[in-house]
């Protein structure tokens, strides 16, 4: 039960969505009530002051994403009458929106059959089909969009999406994945091979230099 899933207009997903890009479920929610109820749509947020939009976003971080979504109500309301669109791709020239989130947008807000890969997804992606090739490569980012989009239910896609979302947060957790309680177990070729704690194979990030500099002012 959670408050954007009560309201699954474009808008309230648009705003979700951005969100809860790096910040948890449980500290949106109150940000996300507020939101909603001083700015109900894009034309209100277009109509805002900066300096409010930025005070309701005060405490969840990395404020270009407010300034972002400032931005694109104010596109929206000039370009596309006040309605967000719905085609993936005119969503993502608008900023702030990527292909994660445009895929969202137009999966949940308007039952659009798109896929969605985030975090969570890829990681359920890499065990379910047992992916030994490293993750984030631009090969392996393809080959997973195209699994995503391969196994989507195009009935009902935005559930789709965010039933994988929940799976990857419950069940196929990034440690100690609960194989015994995850309900596609039976097909999944990472836990049939035992490889699950292995997968997604990650490249490891080239360690950040250290150097010790000494600086003097000399008067
Ligand atoms: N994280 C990102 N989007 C989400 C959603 N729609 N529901 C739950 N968690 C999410």
């Amino acid at each position: 039960d959670l408050p954007w899933r009560r309201n699954r207009s474009p808008y309230a997903t648009w705003i979700s969505e951005i969100m809860l890009q790096q910040t948890r479920v449980d500290t949106v929610k109150p940000y996300f009530e507020r939101w909603m109820e001083r700015f109900p749509d894009a034309a209100a947020l277009a109509a805002a002051d900066e300096q409010e939009v930025l005070r309701l976003w005060e405490g969840l971080g990395y404020y270009s994403r407010a300034r972002s979504l400032h931005k694109a109500a104010k596109i929206i309301v000039s370009d596309y009458g006040g309605a967000i669109p719905g085609d993936p791709a005119v969503l993502r020239k608008l900023p702030g929106i990527g292909e994660y989130t445009a895929g969202a947008i137009a999966s949940i807000g308007f039952g659009l059959p798109e896929a969605v890969l985030d975090g969570n997804i890829r990681r359920i992606l890499a065990r379910y089909h047992d992916i030994a090739d490293p993750v984030r490569t631009p090969q392996t980012e393809k080959r997973l969009w195209e699994l995503a989009r391969e196994n989507l239910d195009r009935e009902r896609p935005g559930d789709f999406n965010e039933a994988l979302m929940d799976l990857g947060s419950a069940i196929c957790l990034p440690e100690n994945p609960k194989c015994l309680l995850c309900p596609i177990a039976s097909d999944c070729q990472a836990l049939l091979h035992g490889t699950a704690a292995e997968r997604p194979v990650m490249i490891k990030a080239e360690p950040i230099p250290h150097y010790i500099v000494t600086a003097a002012v000399t008067i």
